[in-house]
């Protein structure tokens, strides 16, 4: 199954009440096993979180560290781009060549990578003061 129709599937169980936005996630670990992740919103505004989020958490659950590909579906007029939280959480765990297909589910595609989604992310090596 391609990782932009695992996306579309699991995107029907997204809990989104309040934005009525369903977002789906589909990321690619090493192995090859494929993640999902939904958008699940809150009463409470701000501790809603987003669906790469979720398909993050699942592949991490797993015990996998490293992904290959990521897809992001929604209905939107254009490929929905990842928040910049998402961007710096999928750049945790990607590299800046990791393919990124944004879809609608009309059929919408913009093909993009890890790398040109946050250029200058904060990375570890900001962090050493050696
Ligand atoms: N959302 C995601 O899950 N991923 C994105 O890439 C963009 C936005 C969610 C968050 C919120 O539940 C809804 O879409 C509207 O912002």
């Amino acid at each position: 199954m391609s990782l932009v129709e695992a996306a579309r599937e699991v995107r029907e169980n997204a809990y989104a009440p309040y934005s009525r936005f369903k977002v789906g996630a589909a990321v690619r670990g090493k192995s090859g096993r494929i993640y999902r992740g939904v958008n699940v919103e809150n009463v409470a505004y701000p501790e809603g979180t987003c669906a790469e989020a979720g398909a993050i958490a699942a592949m991490i659950a797993a015990g996998e560290t490293e992904l290959i590909e990521v897809a992001v579906i929604a209905d939107s007029p254009s490929p929905v781009p990842p928040c910049g939280g998402c961007r710096q959480k999928l750049a945790e765990f990607g590299r800046h060549d990791t393919p990124v297909t944004l879809a609608t589910i009309d059929g919408g595609r913009l093909d993009t990578t890890v790398g040109d989604l946050l250029p200058g992310r904060f990375d570890i090596s900001h962090m050493d003061r050696a």
